[in-house]
């Protein structure tokens, strides 16, 4: 669609969650007077980041070290880490997190003003940041919003960042040379940017998180379409290991109809010493790993499903009783108010769990920089992937992923002779809209047959139901439910395309007709492109 309406930026950043706020903030503080432009598909804090619990992992118990940080994320991510990536992680993540606290965001405290320090699944040591008990996201957003509603360019002193709400972000717009100049939006507002409208900017963060929206049941909120992979699909860069879908191990289950955004029970629940037990109340984690309850996220999906295919039961049980009243309450305020409001008392009873999607391990290809194949445009937090995750992600290595990369995009950027945005040519794509009625029915489908347990079959029958839904035998109007659900269609796809050619199991991707790890093959990222899926 051709723009009403144009805007000039030096850096435009679609999304923000930690990661599109942080490189806002750097950038700007690095770039005195350089003119910041944040767009975003709701409200500021709408995004995933909100929704973190666990917390930010970093090392900062004497006991603990980079090396054994970094030796928990490769296992965990089951030989497809970049171990660079991951090294970078590991050592640049305790300045990135007091960075962060720099930024104003208060965590949780030792009496003597130490942090406070929790485990989670897969970690072999204390190395977990919390705030707020459980609601270390709904903390870090506060924090940098705040920030960033203090360098609005109403006030002189700070940096010059805007912020552009209700922005759906449709296209990128290159260049005749191939290089990003900026994107194009459709913009729910008032005034002057209203419809569909372009930003010119000479570099484009993508920083807008996950697609869990493509399965029925996910923890992650209703924004979540993968507007950025397929953005990125759009415009030619390379999208890899989207088979690596996270399923979080505990979402209260809420009955089967239940769909949409799911309540997350935390990892580190299980980490402060609840354990999973079955409807007949035998724990079932002990002899399954080493470290049992608090083996790594995909080993506990794995079990909890096996269960539950065993028994023929929709959930089975997480107890964690004996924390009693108190500690529910000042540890987990967050979660045991949500129990309590669905009618389970966690105190008295144990509580009702399953996996549900919970994040994207995979995305747009990024180098250490952040830099994607396409020049000037990057990719930070969820919809990127660095290389850190492989195979599955170790938890709370996401918050500390986009923190990290953020601090090294705007150093990029920073460090980069500031170019001027090219005149953006036509990339002549057919701007073909699906229906947004069939969301339901493509979530049903992705849930049914590439969901925790996929295999060829299924996985045929997903890609030609995404097929025939792409037809639509009505003229659909353009609104941003028509452009998610398209998104949520190419993003899909691809999806199932990588599931299907990694004929093996690895980490959080379970074939059923390929049950074993085949290290001699699959060693590598599966590079997808919207060419070959015929997108
Ligand atoms: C959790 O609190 O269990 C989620 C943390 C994460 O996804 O890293």
């Amino acid at each position: 669609p051709d723009p009403g309406w144009t805007v000039h930026a030096d850096l435009v950043v679609v999304g923000s969650g930690i990661a599109g706020l942080t490189v806002a903030l750097r950038y700007a503080r690095l770039v005195p007077g350089a003119r910041v432009l944040v767009v975003t598909k709701d409200v500021l804090s709408a995004g995933s980041t909100r929704w973190a619990q666990g917390g930010i992992a970093a090392v900062l118990d004497p006991a603990d070290s980079p090396a054994d940080h970094m030796r928990d994320t490769l296992t965990a991510g089951a030989g497809v880490c970049d171990p660079r990536a991951v090294q970078m992680l590991v050592t640049e993540g305790p300045g990135a997190l007091r960075r962060l606290i720099d930024h104003g965001a208060r965590f949780d405290r030792e009496p003597d003003g130490g942090l406070q320090l929790t485990r989670e699944g897969g970690h072999r040591r204390d190395r977990i940041v919390h705030a707020g008990g459980d609601a270390t996201g709904a903390e870090v957003q506060r924090a940098l919003a705040e920030a960033i509603r203090a360098g609005a360019p109403a006030e002189a002193s700070g940096p010059g960042i805007e912020v552009i709400e209700h922005a759906l972000v449709l296209d990128l717009l290159k260049d005749a040379t191939g290089a990003a100049c900026g994107v194009t939006l459709h913009v729910m507002g008032e005034g002057a940017h209203d419809g569909v409208g372009a930003v010119r900017a000479g570099a484009v963060v993508l920083a807008t998180g996950g697609m869990g929206q493509v399965y029925s049941a996910t923890t992650n909120p209703v924004v979540s379409t993968g507007d950025g992979v397929a953005l990125a699909l759009r415009a030619g860069a390379v999208v890899s290991d989207l088979e690596f879908v996270q399923f979080h191990p505990t979402v209260l289950w809420l009955g089967e109809d239940s769909t949409g955004q799911q309540p997350l029970i935390s990892e580190a629940v299980r980490g402060e010493g609840a354990f999973l037990v079955d409807a007949a109340g035998e724990r079932f984690m002990t002899g399954v790993h080493e470290l049992a309850d608090l083996a790594p996220r995909d080993v506990v999906a794995k079990a909890i499903m096996r269960r539950m295919l065993e028994t023929g039961a929709d959930h089975v049980l997480l107890d964690a009783r004996h924390f009693g009243e108190e500690k529910w309450r000042t540890r987990f305020p967050t979660i045991h108010a949500i129990c309590l409001e669905h009618g389970i008392d966690p105190v008295r009873e144990p509580i009702p769990v399953a996996p549900a999607a919970h994040y994207a391990s995979g995305g747009v290809r990024t180098d250490l920089r952040g830099r994607t194949g396409v020049p000037g445009l990057y990719a930070c937090g969820e919809v990127a992937c660095t290389g850190v995750h492989g195979a599955n992600r170790l938890a709370s290595n996401s918050l500390l992923e986009g923190l990290v990369f953020a601090e090294r995009i705007a150093a990029d950027l920073a460090g980069t002779r500031h170019r001027r945005p090219g005149t953006p040519v036509d990339d002549g794509r057919e701007a073909g809209l699906a229906d947004p009625r069939i969301r339901s029915r493509v979530q049903a489908r992705m849930s049914a047959g590439a969901g925790v347990l996929r295999g060829g079959r299924s996985l045929r029958e997903v890609r030609q139901a995404l097929l025939d839904a792409r037809w639509t035998p009505v003229a659909v109007q353009p609104c941003t439910e028509a452009w998610e659900v398209t998104n949520l269609l190419t993003v899909a796809t691809a999806l199932v395309a990588t599931a299907a050619a990694r004929e093996e199991t690895r980490g959080s991707h379970w074939r059923e007709d390929f049950p074993e790890r085949d290290d001699n093959w699959w060693l590598g990222h599966l590079d997808v492109t919207l060419a070959e899926e015929g997108l």
